[in-house]
């Protein structure tokens, strides 16, 4: 198995007693992925990410990042995280240059040149002597951006960078993140509340509803299961012709549930599903309802209703 930059076990904290705000959670963070931490609104992500960078203090279980129990080497983990939490704190009437000087006076031992190689990376170099009121919000989150670049950071987090932004400003993130991981090495954990976006961006996926972990594995994996597993859940005015006939045509019917006239039905994938229907509209059965089952696909509903 390779390496975890980032690890915790059964962690937990709450904000008030009258509610378990992060749930015995199991985050697995690779070395070198980009880690998706999928979840809708008020699910836990940036609490998640304050008690990964001591920000807030769990309640119980470990939290390990680059392999060590964050809490007894916090000054030495922080130095190779670099992070980005909701919005960036900037001052809006000094230049984009001005603002990164600021915040590696602040750090310490970073080089001048440093400066314009991050305003390069994040593509902002010929507007650096610019105001940061003048910006858009696309514009201020790579600037926020390239200040978590300026110690050369191991690890990037990245709490919902498109959060807001245009589809232009979306795309370049998206780009972005992908060149710090591919050209420099850097392992990006990020958050967000949309599938769509981690699909495409992200090697791994963590989701998370309610403070618990519910599906953590590759992207790979995740899109996989979607299609291979699919269950419909079917009802006919004729139950037992139903099965007869889909039995016959080599369907797997997994189980019939209790219900007088329900049938759940597995296929490989949903081009399967007209041809299902086309036959049994054939063999004069009427449907009433076809319906998409499959677990994960109504987690994302879920998720993606946000
Ligand atoms: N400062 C706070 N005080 C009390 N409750 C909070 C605070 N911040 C967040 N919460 C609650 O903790 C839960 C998780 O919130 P959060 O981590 O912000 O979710 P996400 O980032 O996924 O939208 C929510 O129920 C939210 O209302
Ligand atoms: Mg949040």
């Amino acid at each position: 198995m390779s390496q975890l930059i980032v690890q915790t076990e059964k962690l937990n904290f709450s904000y008030s007693k009258s509610k378990k705000d992060i749930d015995s959670l199991d985050l697995e963070v690779p070395k070198g992925s980009i880690y998706g931490f999928l979840g809708p609104n008020g699910s836990g992500k940036t609490t998640t990410i304050r008690l990964l960078l001591g920000l807030l203090n769990k309640n119980s279980g470990n939290v390990k990042v680059f392999e060590k129990p964050f809490a007894n080497n916090r000054i030495d983990t922080l130095s190779k995280i670099g992070a980005l939490i909701e919005n960036p704190s900037l001052y809006n009437h000094l230049s984009a240059r001005e603002n990164l000087l600021i915040a590696s006076n602040y750090r310490g031992n970073i080089k001048k040149d440093r400066i314009d190689e991050v305003l390069e990376t994040v593509n902002l170099l010929r507007v650096k002597d610019k105001k940061v009121k003048t910006f858009s919000l696309g514009m201020k989150q790579r600037l926020g951006l390239a200040i978590a670049l300026l110690s050369k950071p191991e690890l990037l987090i990245l709490d919902e960078p498109t959060n807001g932004l245009d589809p232009k400003g979306i795309i370049e993130m998206r780009e972005l993140i992908k060149k710090l991981n591919k050209e420099d090495g850097i392992t990006i954990f990020i958050s967000s509340h949309l599938l769509s976006e981690i699909e495409k961006t992200c090697t791994h996926v963590g989701i998370i509803r309610e403070g618990k972990m519910l599906f953590q594995d590759t992207v790979k994996a995740l899109t996989a299961s979607q299609s291979d597993q699919l269950q419909i859940e079917l009802e006919t005015d004729d139950k037992h012709r139903t099965y007869d006939q889909l039995i016959q045509m080599g369907f797997e019917i997994k189980s019939i549930e209790h219900e007088e006239h329900l049938l759940l039905v597995s296929v490989k994938e949903k081009s399967q599903i007209p041809v299902l229907v086309d036959s049994l509209r054939k063999n004069d059965i009427n449907i009433y309802q076809v319906m998409i089952k499959n677990n994960l696909e109504e987690l994302f509903l879920n998720l993606t209703e946000n």
